[in-house]
């Protein structure tokens, strides 16, 4: 193991949907000014860093993940000046900021690929991309009629896009039209990508969460993908095609990322600059091994406890699994909310979360909307008491901190996802965990989401808020013993307290059915995992001269033994 301490090795960092996190100039859409005005905020929970979702110019058809210039603010959010506030805001109060860097694709608004559109077949300007000749229409009449594989998207229809009917050629975009693949292989994308980064890092910048790495790199030759499994869910096709997806090409692009960020700090002694990939390899400790290493991905998400049923022996190997990634010098990075997925508390609260087989927690699937809030608040405290222990880094999702659900009844013309429009609303999207944030019970406000002068009334915000959104404001958390708020409060601090170098090693151990345990240092963590209290055996060595100093559910931590349902509770000796 690596002894090297790095700050990001074990750092809380908290996720700003910048769009929803707080609107400073009341036009109901989030800005950088809100987060400014929030920092305090941010330093009070105890984070280490912000990661801010991608808030370049953009025409926002996937909201920031279509890029139509990196070296830039976007106009509703602010501008480099605000930008730079932040960053010397969130400096005062030691707080680092991560930007979010999509390398796959861009907006088909960014300048090269309109120069793409422009040029004709064969130019450089289309090598920087995937244009190819189409393939014969069925009926043979037009000889480029159909599309140059068989290639799908990920967020629905063909992967392809014809330039114009008068045009040989076709486009590769994975996710949607609308966000254009790039080909890393193009030398004029490298130097790019390179700029970008230390644009950013000179600015000051610590580091980046790399979007969608799996389709970067792909076979040369853009063969046919083979068929897939009957049943396969038609937006998981784009992710079993073995011609795109983890492809040994990527590796050369996060290698020369990574020689970039190197180069960059042997040239500015000092800095701690870091790049944690977004690739859902759950249940792949091999695979991300082969992305984090030296020369590659200082960190890669784990997704595995974010995609886990409650049930033992799933949260168990999700553990395992992560904590296998020490083996190699690297730290896991836990996580249970994102701006993809549905929210924790919702995922807990249904039925099917007991059941191993579930499909756990794709947004782009799930629509069950039988969920019972209570149950699913209290694992998911139980689930983040747990996270909180383990050695590594913890990104935590906007919102989570205050419990909030999912929202799962957003009226169709008010949804914004191109999952929702891409699938004719076959899929509910992921608007549901993007909505603005609650700050204060007031409506007038948008429950604080907007500043706006006393007299006037906020607009409605970009994703419509419930009603009922404001009984889990900040306002009515604050101070309030044994609420989410103060739950995440103590934990990050408690954390912070046992974050020994001993405390980097950790392991499952068994303390009975229905306990989830883990052991770190002089740390053992218990989760029931069950709806009924469970008597723990206080002979067992690894409670035997044990005191319970934190319990999910405050209260009940005095009845010695004893750990109540779908709870947690940390143990010193
Ligand atoms: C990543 C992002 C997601 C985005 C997609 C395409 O999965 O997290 O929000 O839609 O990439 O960029």
């Amino acid at each position: 193991m690596n002894s090297e301490q790095h700050w990001w090795q074990n750092a809380v960092v908290y996720q700003v949907y910048v769009r929803s996190f707080a609107d400073a100039n009341g036009d109901g859409v989030g800005d950088l000014a809100g987060i400014r005005n929030r920092v305090d905020y941010l330093a009070a929970l105890g984070v280490d860093a912000i990661w801010l979702n991608p808030c370049y110019p953009s025409p926002q058809r996937d909201h920031g993940y279509d890029v139509a210039n990196y070296l830039a603010i976007h106009d509703e959010y602010g501008d480099m000046d605000e930008f730079d506030a932040l960053l010397a805001e969130a400096g005062d109060h030691g707080i680092k900021i991560l930007m979010d860097l999509v390398p796959n694709h861009c907006s088909n608004d960014y300048q090269w690929f309109v120069d793409a559109l422009a040029a004709p077949a064969g130019s450089a300007e289309r090598a920087r991309f995937y244009f190819r000749d189409g393939r014969p229409s069925d009926d043979g009449a037009d000889p480029h009629g159909n599309p140059p594989n068989n290639w799908m998207a990920a967020f629905g229809g063909s992967a392809w896009t014809r330039v114009a009917a008068d045009d040989p050629q076709w486009y590769l975009g994975t996710f949607t039209p609308h966000q254009p693949d790039f080909d890393h292989t193009n030398l004029d994308v490298q130097q790019m990508f390179a700029e970008v980064l230390e644009f950013w890092f000179d600015r000051g910048v610590e580091g980046f969460r790399v979007d969608a790495i799996s389709p970067v790199g792909k076979d040369a030759n853009l063969p046919d993908a083979p068929p897939v499994a009957d049943g396969t869910d038609m937006l998981q096709v784009t992710w079993e095609n073995p011609f795109t997806v983890f492809r040994p090409e990527g590796h050369d692009v996060w290698r020369r990322f990574r020689q970039t960020i190197n180069d960059y700090m042997e040239r500015h002694p000092g800095r701690d600059l870091m790049m944690v990939a977004e690739a859902y390899m759950n249940g792949r400790p091999d695979l991300m091994a082969a992305f984090v290493n030296d020369g590659q991905f200082h960190q890669a998400f784990a997704f595995d406890l974010l995609l886990s049923p409650w049930v033992k022996s799933e949260i168990e190997r999700a553990i395992g699994d992560s904590l296998d990634i020490m083996r190699i010098g690297s730290t896991p990075t836990w996580t249970l909310n994102n701006h993809d997925v549905q929210r924790v508390v919702t995922r807990l609260g249904r039925a099917s979360a007991t059941d191993p087989n579930t499909v756990t927690n794709n947004a782009l699937v799930v629509r069950d909307s039988n969920v019972d809030v209570d149950v699913g608040e209290r694992r998911s405290r139980a689930l983040i008491s747990l996270a909180m222990a383990l050695p590594g880094s913890l990104y935590l999702y906007m919102g989570e901190e205050l419990g909030l659900p999912e929202v799962l009844d957003v009226p169709a013309d008010r949804r914004e996802d191109p999952v929702f429009h891409q699938t004719n609303g076959e899929r509910i999207g992921r608007d549901g965990c993007r909505i603005p944030l609650p700050w204060t019970d007031d409506p007038t406000s948008a429950f604080g989401f907007s500043t706006v002068p006393s007299d006037a009334s906020a607009p409605e915000p970009w994703l419509p808020q419930p009603e009922w959104w404001g009984q889990s404001a900040v306002t009515e958390l604050d101070g309030v013993e044994g609420s989410t708020l103060e739950l995440y409060r103590e934990l990050i601090a408690a954390r912070r307290d046992h974050a020994t170098p001993q405390g980097l090693v950790a392991a499952v151990i068994q303390l009975g059915d229905g306990l989830v345990a883990v052991r770190r240092g002089d740390l053992a963590v218990v989760t029931n995992v069950t709806d009924t209290a469970i008597a723990l055996d206080m002979s067992d060595p690894h409670l035997s001269i044990a005191t319970p100093v934190f319990a999910s559910e405050g209260a009940e931590m005095h009845t010695p033994g004893v750990i109540p349902p779908d709870a947690t509770i940390w143990f010193v000796s």
